[in-house]
Formats: C-alpha cells, structure tokens, sequence
C-alpha cells in the first residue's frame, strides 16, 4: 500500500497534487467515510492512476436549523478508510482554507433544477454544494470526478455545472451502495437509533415496491411506492417523486422508458433520501 499523504493547506494539495501521476480522480466528501465512499474510491482506482479524496465538510450547503454542527467528525478514521482502499491523497481543509476571505460573495446557481425535490426542502443547498464542488475540481485540478447515485440530483446538477461552465472534467456516476437489508449507505445512518434503523428500511421497500410495478406505468409506480410508505407513519414523507432523470419533471402518465423514482422522508431527527432508476413500461 503507498503512503497516504494528508494536506491541510492549499499548498500542501498543490506540493501533492504536483507529485501525483495522471489521470488523476477526485472523490469528494464531507468526511464520516463508509463502504459507499469506499467504493467511491475503488471505481476512482480502475479507472485513473491517483486517486484524491476531500475531506470537508462545506457550511455552504447547509440551511438554518440543518445539522451542521452534529455532522459527525471522524477524521482518523476516514484517513484510514481513505487508505486502506487505496487513495494517494486525503485533502482535508478547514473552512478557512476553502473560503479565505469567509463565505464566498460569488457563488454558483444552481438554476432551477436546483429548486425541486431536495432543493425545495433546503433552499439554497444546490447552490453551496456546486460553489464548493467548482472549487475543488480548481484547487484539485482532477482529470475525473466521482459521484454517488444515492444523491441523484446532486450528480445532475454536476454533471450540468461541468457542462454549461466548461469545467472540462470526467464525471462518473457510481451505484448506490446498500446494506443488507437494502437500507442506503449514508453517513448520516449514525444518528438512526435501533428503532430508526427499523423504520427507515420502508424507504428502500417503497422504491422496491414501485420498481416492481413499472411494467404497469407511472401511476402504478408512484401507487405501489406510496401504498408501502402509508403503512409506517413513524416515517414522516417529505416528497415521493417519479421524474425524467434529466430534467426532474414529473413524468407524465404517457410516459415509458428512464425515469427516477426519489424520496425523502425524515425518521425519527434524521432526514434522510434514497432513489431508484428505473424503465418505465413494458419493454418491446
Ligand atoms: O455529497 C457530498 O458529500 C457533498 O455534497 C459534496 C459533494 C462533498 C460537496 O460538499
């Protein structure tokens, strides 16, 4: 295994970027790494010959009242995790490196695809999470970028910041990562009580459910997904949502072929998401 070299500063990730052979991948995080970050890193590894991860967990993102200040902070561990699965770099910032002169007066919009569904709830958070995602592509100067499917629209409006700013970068979606029972890795599961963990496993039913029923149409979908949902009131249902998964309208009754089916429901003080390509209607 190579030395994992941690930079904290800006010229420490410039020294270790200047050091790494290309093409180099950039995975980014908030920290509280787990098996889904970690196959982040993996895919990152076949495909380029360095891989850096950031590390930072962006106030940007965040709205009032959000949980910033109980995200968990476990930087030794996510230092080893990054290691053992094989990334040369940790970039681990404070938010006084990223954003020097304090929060930035200048920051990307999201348009509106950053309004709907998660942008609805947390107005503004599109908004943080592509000024930050713009910054490191800069100071990582990263050939790839690798983005879970479990934030569907945070992989979209990506992958429209990379091609209507002409950030000239590779992004590359990778598949949701779930535990046994089908419950979405996320790294907020550690605020889930025994009895939260219990209930939350209804959002990977309902999407299960709705899967299954997508020979029959988009009503048949957003009914099957619905009709598991009612039946565990201790998950309180933000939005259940069937969309075109490049423009995140709702799909019409007529419409077959890709759609996204997503969610975000809060159990217990945890608010949580998961989603579910899918194809619409009977194939042939
Ligand atoms: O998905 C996340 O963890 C964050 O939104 C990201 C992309 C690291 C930006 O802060």
């Amino acid at each position: 295994m190579t030395q994992l070299v941690v930079a904290r500063t800006r010229a420490e990730l410039a020294a270790a970027r200047d050091a790494l052979p290309g093409p180099v991948a950039v995975v980014m995080t908030m920290g509280a790494l787990h098996a889904g970050h970690a196959e982040l890193v993996r895919r990152a590894r076949e495909r380029a010959a360095s891989v850096l991860v950031t590390v930072f967990l962006n106030p940007l993102q965040f709205g009032p009242g959000e949980d910033l200040a109980r995200y968990p902070r476990t930087l030794d561990a996510d230092l080893e995790l990054a290691a053992g699965c094989g990334a040369d770099v940790v970039f681990a910032p404070g938010p006084d490196v990223v954003y020097p002169d304090g929060d930035p007066l200048v920051r990307i919009s999201a348009g509106p695809l950053g309004q709907v569904l998660e942008g609805a709830s947390r107005p503004g958070h599109f908004d943080g999470v592509l000024t930050v995602v713009t910054k490191l592509l800069h100071l990582t100067r990263a050939d790839l970028a690798f983005f879970g499917q479990k934030d569907a629209q945070q992989l979209l409006l990506v992958r429209r910041t990379v091609r209507d700013l002409d950030l000239g970068v590779e992004v590359v979606a990778v598949p949701t990562v779930r535990e046994e029972d089908g419950l979405a890795l996320s790294s907020r599961n550690r605020y889930l009580t025994p009895f939260d963990r219990e209930v939350a496993l209804v959002l990977g039913r309902a999407l299960r459910a709705g899967e299954a029923a997508a020979p029959e149409g988009p009503s048949a979908v957003r009914r099957a997904a619905r009709d598991v949902l009612v039946r565990e009131p201790a998950a309180r249902v933000d939005y259940l949502a069937l969309v075109d998964p490049a423009t995140l309208a709702d799909v019409p009754e007529h419409h077959r072929g890709e759609a996204l089916l997503a969610l975000a429901a809060r159990v217990g003080s945890t608010r949580l998401i998961d989603n579910v390509p899918l194809v619409v209607g009977r194939p042939g």
